[in-house]
């Protein structure tokens, strides 16, 4: 319990000093001290002589007390948050070589360094998005990993349809676009000792309050706020993928992935479409024809035959 938390609690009506001092069995002092580093982080709180404090408005921060108000499940249990960071990923790789326990995320209000796939960046300016990375230790064979970034995808674009993007879809293998534009990526990193999988880095990047984009990515990059109108509640979002995360996992164990591949194919645009390949260091083109059991990408090509393609990037734009 902190002062956050009993504000939050008790939003949007006040909570007198008195009883923080009590419940949370700290002097006058010390509830001073939160409330000032609550200021410091521009969370905006009113005091009144008579009532106490109160929270002028919900922070739309990533604070662990935040996102516990919106956890119901047991991912997301132990946060650490940071103000900055180079790239979640790499500090929650160094975690989990640590040893922290399954379900530990951590995240920042920006990144300076984020990651994308195959070596690009990650744009991620202070709020304007999620920047979260979630250690897991799976009980699968380092086979099934693969799949993982299918279930990131498919609990990503559930919460956004639940948050009321009906138009956010999956593009192989862990992309969110919406029309022809990007709304979020994950970045999977495993780390494993022989055949063993140790644990996994599942990077999520939402771009969720910008209103404008640089030059570069403007024609490609689009953020929920582009698309509703709406800046939503970035922990909110963020505390249902991990939810979404949770119920989807168990299915990895499942003898076969067919509710796996079911649950993809709902959100899969690309299916029956034309689509370009930029493998390791070939180009061609071909018709996307969904998922391998192993989540692989299944390519028809023009003279009839098909070929699987597991690491990649495909477009719907014809290659430059
Ligand atoms: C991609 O689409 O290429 C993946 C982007 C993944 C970005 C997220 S933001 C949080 C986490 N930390 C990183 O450095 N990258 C991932």
């Amino acid at each position: 319990m902190s002062v956050l938390s009993m504000l939050l609690a008790a939003f949007p009506k006040a909570v007198s000093g008195k009883l923080m001092t009590t419940k949370l069995d700290l002097s006058p002092t010390d509830i001073l001290q939160q409330l000032q580093s609550l200021a410091d982080l521009a969370i905006p709180i009113e005091m009144h002589q008579n009532t106490g404090y109160r929270l002028l408005e919900w922070p739309d921060l990533l604070l662990p007390e935040i996102l516990e108000h919106y956890r119901t499940g047991n991912l997301g249990r132990h946060v650490l948050w940071h103000s900055s960071l180079a790239s979640t990923n790499s500090t929650a790789k160094e975690l989990g070589h640590q040893g922290v326990e399954h379900g530990t995320i951590v995240v920042s209000e920006e990144q300076t360094a984020g990651r994308g796939r195959r070596g690009r960046s990650w744009m991620s300016t202070k709020g304007d998005g999620i920047y979260a990375s979630l250690v897991l230790r799976p009980q699968i064979p380092l086979s099934t990993a693969p799949l993982l970034t299918l279930v990131a995808g498919i609990a990503l674009v559930e919460a956004l349809h639940d948050c009321g993007l009906d138009a956010a879809w999956l593009k192989w293998p862990n992309d969110v676009w919406v029309e022809n534009r990007k709304l979020a990526g994950i970045l999977c990193e495993l780390n494993s000792e022989l055949d063993r999988l140790d644990f996994v880095v599942m990077g999520i990047g939402v771009n969720t309050h910008q209103q404008y984009f640089p030059p570069d990515l403007a024609a490609t990059a689009t953020s929920f706020y582009r698309e509703t109108g709406y800046k939503l509640s970035r922990a909110e979002l963020l505390m249902q993928v991990l939810q979404k995360i949770e119920l989807l996992l168990p299915l990895l164990t499942q003898a076969d992935q067919t509710a796996l591949l079911a649950a993809w194919k709902k959100h899969d645009r690309l299916l029956g479409q034309k689509v370009y390949v930029t493998a390791a260091n070939e180009k061609y083109s071909g018709t996307a024809l969904g998922l391998t059991p192993t989540g692989a990408l299944r390519i028809a090509l023009a003279d009839g035959t098909e070929r699987t393609l597991l690491a990649g990037d495909v477009s719907i734009r014809p290659h430059d």
